[in-house]
């Protein structure tokens, strides 16, 4: 079932929104060469609490941090820990919080202290642009496959691949709401686009195969042939005037 949200419900997004928005800018400058990714989880829980908000991944079906932090051939949903980050390694960090009941939930990737080659670069440039194709397909009136097929198109067209395994969401009250948001198929499929939808949009794109595999900790999503991966993510509200992002940066 597909909950639309009132201009009220809005709001409120809009400042879960925003957190999420602050505290993954906070995350992105403060990593550094030799820092541990549970360092970064330590910041990401200050700052999202610091905001009066909660974080929505910790404790979610036993998620043991606030932050997912993935790195180089992680896709997502990588455990903070002991690694420590590298020059010119791939980091993905993906941030959900709870304000006033409703969620927010986003990410983005970058290198840290810059790319390693020139088509891992482009890796980045392109998962990041398939994520705003996917944004402007977003539009009341259309369906849901035209966002999808937005993505996949974009990404398959400069030879990367989406990943079929994991998928976007509706979100609201909750983080993960119908619909699902799959980052391939066809335009003019699946449900139509009203006015009132939340969305997290979230391409995942593997510079190889799209196949992925589950490690051992039950959670750490890796490429299958080892390939690197990036991942950006929006929440996104849809009206008439077209859609609104809600975890933009305006600062
Ligand atoms: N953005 C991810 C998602 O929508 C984050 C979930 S991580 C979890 O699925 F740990 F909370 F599950
Ligand atoms: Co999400």
């Amino acid at each position: 079932m597909i909950e639309l949200k009132s201009a009220r419900d809005r709001e409120h997004m809009r400042k879960a929104g925003r957190v999420v928005a602050e505290v993954l800018q906070i995350l992105k400058q403060s990593a550094e060469i030799g820092m541990t990714t549970r360092e970064l989880d330590v910041i990401a829980e200050r700052e999202i609490r610091s905001r009066q908000a909660i974080p929505v991944f910790k404790g979610y079906h036993g998620y043991p941090a606030s932050v997912c932090v993935s790195v180089n051939h992680e896709v997502v949903h990588g455990i903070p820990g002991n690694r420590k980050l590298r020059q010119h390694d791939l980091v993905s960090l993906d941030l959900g919080a709870t304000v006033e009941g409703f969620v927010g939930d986003a990410a983005l990737s970058f290198f840290l202290d810059g790319a390693p080659d020139d088509d891992s670069a482009r890796l980045l440039e392109v998962t990041e642009e398939s994520l705003y194709h996917g944004i402007r397909a977003s539009v009341v009136g259309g369906h849901l496959g035209d966002i999808s097929h937005a993505v996949q198109s974009y990404v398959e067209a400069h030879g990367f691949s989406v990943v079929r395994d994991f998928v976007g969401h509706g979100i609201g009250r909750q983080m993960h709401e119908d619909p699902q948001v799959p980052n391939y198929g066809t335009p003019g499929r699946g449900v139509l686009l009203r006015s009132g939808l939340a969305l997290a949009i979230e391409p995942m794109v593997n510079m190889g195969n799209f196949d992925v595999d589950v490690l051992d900790d039950g959670w750490t999503v890796v490429t299958r042939d080892g390939s690197l991966s990036a991942h950006f993510e929006h929440t996104i509200f849809l009206d008439e005037n077209g859609p609104e992002i809600l975890t933009a940066i305006d600062c």
